[in-house]
């Protein structure tokens, strides 16, 4: 009788490896360990429609108690492995169990960076679990002042649910303008115009000197001499992605777990996904990156599950990830730090499209913001134009006369 397959993580990522691995025709166990006590669930809700619909968050499980028995998938919730023996090819168990594998998956995925400063105390808060949420949420009200150090994706979807729900908020950002990471300027400044129309204060290029806490009030005294008085301050300044087992077991580190193309880690028995490894990316000459985000985990997942089963199959997706905050709905596929020049395309009702080109003229990314879904389509045509490496017309480009789908014909 063999081991099967073992996955640690009941994420996005972990989940979806495990369903994969019985949709590919896998006959044997799957046990998925995770840490928290519940059913597998969405994340990218926590920040948006679960924190502002209803009273409470309630959880979006991916897939409930039935659909994981009907797929002989194993959850072992509440559940911590505290170390990996590759040599006798088993995990062992916070309850001091082992279970062996014949692959296994690590699917770890990421933590919030913490900030690094002592004067933390209950009311300064992180968000990446759904017990997290749930916290946050009863701050979420009329006359209650929120701070929100980070204006990253966690701080805007935030700063937009406690809008709603009638909060004040401050976003205090290191940097000279917010999302820094990954979102061109002219995305960034329609983003931080409707977080300011909306009742948003954001401070930016200010840093964080010290923080009081006395369980009551939370005391942020920024770098310029200011003081932002909060009840509740809420803390998005990044992820680190979750490595120390991997560390610990002599497997090979850059900036997560390193994975191959197959996403195979340095012992080949072991494979890593989603927000815990890097990879080389094979649409930008094969650089190496760690993405964090919704899809990337749920493709990682089936490419894992089917690599554990034999395909060695290469990466091939281009990371594509969105952000909805109030109205707005911000998209972003490829990574726009690869182009060298950009080329506007207007939608109407204020939404636009760049397109990222390299000096060759090969598109690489293309960014979008507008009401709705207005630039889904778009999005999505550039995207199968960046995956084939793609050199459109740039005046075609720049023309809503000019089908993006003709482009793709050509
Ligand atoms: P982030 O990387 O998006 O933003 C962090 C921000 O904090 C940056 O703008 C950075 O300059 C700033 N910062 C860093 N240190 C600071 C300091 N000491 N003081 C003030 N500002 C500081 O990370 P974020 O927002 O924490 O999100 C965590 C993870 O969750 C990321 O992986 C993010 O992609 C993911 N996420 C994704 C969403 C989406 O795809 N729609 C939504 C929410 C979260």
């Amino acid at each position: 009788m063999t081991a099967g397959m073992v996955i640690i993580g009941a994420g996005e990522c972990g989940t979806r490896a495990a369903f994969a691995l019985r949709e590919e025709g896998y006959d044997g166990s799957i046990t998925l360990v995770g840490s928290e006590p519940h059913l597998p669930y969405e994340r990218p809700p926590l920040s948006k429609e679960a924190m502002t619909s209803g009273e409470a968050p309630s959880i979006k499980a991916i897939a409930d108690a039935a659909r994981l028995a009907e797929h002989r998938i194993d959850l072992k919730g509440s559940t911590t492995v505290i170390s990996i023996d590759r040599a006798n090819r088993s995990v062992r168990l916070g309850d001091g169990s082992d279970l062996a594998y014949d692959k296994l998956l690590v699917a770890t995925g990421s933590i919030p960076r913490k900030l690094p400063m002592s004067g933390l105390g209950a009311r300064c808060v992180y968000l990446r679990t759904f017990d997290d949420a749930l916290l946050i949420r009863q701050y979420l009200r009329e006359d209650v002042r929120i701070a929100i150090v980070g204006g990253g994706f966690i701080g805007f979807e935030l700063a937009a649910s406690a809008r709603k729900l009638g909060a004040e908020v401050t976003v205090v950002e290191a940097q000279p303008r917010i999302l820094m990471r990954g979102v061109p300027e002219e995305i960034a400044a329609i983003v931080h115009e409707t977080h300011v129309t909306e009742g948003v204060e954001i401070v930016c290029g200010d840093g964080i000197a010290a923080i009081e806490d006395d369980g009551n009030l939370v005391r942020i005294a920024l770098s310029s001499g200011r003081t932002v008085v909060a009840d509740l301050a809420i803390i998005g300044i990044g992820a680190v992605p979750v490595t120390a087992l991997a560390e610990t077991a002599g497997l090979a580190l850059n900036n997560g777990i390193s994975v191959d193309a197959r996403l195979r880690t340095s012992d080949p028995h072991i494979f890593a996904a989603g927000d815990c490894c890097s990879f080389p990316l094979a649409v930008y000459g094969h650089r190496r990156v760690r993405l964090e985000a919704w899809r990337s985990a749920q493709e990682h997942g089936a490419l894992a599950a089917r690599n554990m089963l034999g395909a060695e199959e290469a990466h091939a997706s281009v990371p594509w990830f969105w952000s909805d905050q109030y109205g707005l709905t911000l998209q972003i596929a490829g990574l726009p730090d690869e182009g060298e020049r950009t080329v506007r395309r207007d939608l109407g009702d204020g939404a636009f499209i760049l397109f990222h080109l390299k000096g060759d003229g090969r598109l690489v990314a293309a960014s979008g913001i507008g009401p709705d879904n207005t630039v889904a389509r778009d999005i999505r045509l550039a995207e199968m134009l960046i995956a084939r490496s793609a050199r459109p017309d740039l005046t075609a480009l720049a023309s809503t006369a000019v089908k993006l789908k003709s482009l793709l014909a050509a």
